[in-house]
């Protein structure tokens, strides 16, 4: 998949927008999206799942500005939640509660209520405990809840382990072995109406293979279910289809859909995909300046560039050491590349952006953080008192703010007063 960004007369553009302009219009740091590349890559997705019953549901976690779920919405995805702040987000922004599946190892008994009026396809019910809880709510509503049983299938995603999920060790999903006895129990529960077997093994997965291997052990339990009069109509695949932040080979949507394809083949199931980091990830940057230059005191010392965003706007590179481009708005030849570690203001030494990059720099530059569009607004923080970045929209030509700044009185008003 291309990235939304070339440089053109040595300046960094997001599809027709020069990036410089957007920081003169809304400053630094900043977050900005390609509305451009999120169709293309869920046109790109529907494509490649065409030969299938297929639904996407978007995984609001990854980016949940309201206009990028409108955005979603418009290109007829569904999401895919894991609270009841994410549901009152897609309502927000217009989505059809019928497409949300909702996922998530804790759902309280308020989110519970607040879906089932809504009216959800889907609870992915992860344990025993909460299936006996929706039931009860469900019943108390005198309503009848949807569920998919979300199974671990105890398949290696080979990702980070923060981000696997499949694997025993992990505290999601139910055993595979032992769900059988939750369908026949649910099966029997008037207030259950248990139709779907959903997996999610992890993120930022390259191969197709450990995905293709959870979708075969699902397809056998549904197999097994049928034989015990539980007929599956649905099997979620989850989200997890890997990207590219440095050298990776991303997961091909084509490669991967034309082997679920194989697979699933004349069955009459529905295919459900949760992606996240897959759709807007390459999307999106996070816009910097540098702020001061450090250079080395010593030989075996590095060179820091402190720029004025952080980990409190972008996190990933400290909680998964991961790796994000780092690329200059103006291009130019006014310094001799130098090795940089590019750090934030905030008082940790796990503040860090990126280490180790080859870059001409001089201070007042602008950066580009490439590969922020997903898990990077979503997790920012205050931390440091520090107010998160405002985004931007890029549609074509032109751009528009789509979130603002945070302003220092945003932050104070939640407290008390003295
Ligand atoms: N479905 C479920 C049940 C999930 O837990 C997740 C992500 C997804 C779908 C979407 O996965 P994706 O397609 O985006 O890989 N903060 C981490 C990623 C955490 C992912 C959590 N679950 C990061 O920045 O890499």
């Amino acid at each position: 998949m291309m990235s939304p960004l070339t440089y053109t007369a040595g300046s960094l553009h997001m599809d027709g927008v020069n990036l410089a302009h957007i920081t003169q219009a809304f400053g630094t740091p900043c977050y900005v999206y390609s509305a451009t590349h999120i169709r293309n890559r869920v046109a790109e997705l529907k494509a490649a799942f065409a030969d299938l019953s297929c639904t996407i549901h978007y995984s609001v976690k990854a980016n949940s500005n309201l206009h990028l779920l409108k955005l979603m919405h418009e290109q007829g995805v569904g999401f895919d939640i894991v609270s009841g702040g994410e549901l009152s987000r897609v309502l927000a922004a217009g989505g059809n509660p019928q497409s949300v599946i909702f996922s998530g190892v804790g759902k309280r008994v308020e989110e519970i209520d607040f879906a089932l009026k809504a009216g959800i396809k889907s609870f992915n019910v992860e344990s025993a405990s909460e299936l006996n809880r929706l039931a009860s709510r469900a019943g108390n509503l005198g309503k009848v809840a949807p569920v998919s049983l979300r199974v671990n299938p105890n398949v290696n995603a080979g990702t980070h382990p923060y981000i696997s999920t499949g694997l025993k060790e992990n505290k999601f999903g139910v055993d595979i072995n032992s769900a059988l006895d939750l369908y026949l129990q649910a099966q029997a529960d008037p207030n259950l109406d248990i139709f779907g077997i959903d997996c999610h093994i992890g993120s930022q997965i390259t191969q197709p293979e450990p995905l293709l291997e959870a979708l075969t052990h699902l397809l056998q339990l549904a197999d097994e279910l049928g034989r015990q009069g539980i007929p599956i109509r649905h099997i979620d695949l989850g989200g997890g289809m890997g990207i590219r932040y440095r050298d990776e080979t991303p997961l091909d949507f084509a490669t991967y859909g034309s082997m679920v394809s194989q697979i699933v083949a004349k069955r009459d199931i529905e295919v459900l995909l949760e992606p996240g980091r897959s759709l807007t990830a390459n999307a999106g940057v996070l816009l910097a300046r540098v702020e001061y230059l450090k250079p080395a005191q010593s030989p075996d010392a590095p060179n820091f560039a402190v720029v004025d965003t952080a980990m409190n706007d972008l996190i990933r590179p400290a909680l998964y050491q991961a790796w994000h481009d780092v690329l200059p708005v103006r291009e130019t030849t006014a310094q001799a590349p130098k090795i940089w570690d590019i750090v934030g203001p905030v008082c940790e030494s796990g503040d860090f952006l990126a280490k180790g990059r080859s870059l001409g720099l001089s201070e007042g530059d602008l950066l580009a953080i490439a590969s922020a569009g997903a898990y990077g607004f979503v997790q920012s923080s205050n931390y440091n008192t520090r107010c998160r970045p405002p985004e931007v929209l890029v549609e074509g030509n032109t751009f528009r703010l789509i979130r603002r700044r945070e302003t220092i009185d945003d932050q104070l008003r939640f407290e008390q007063e003295l």
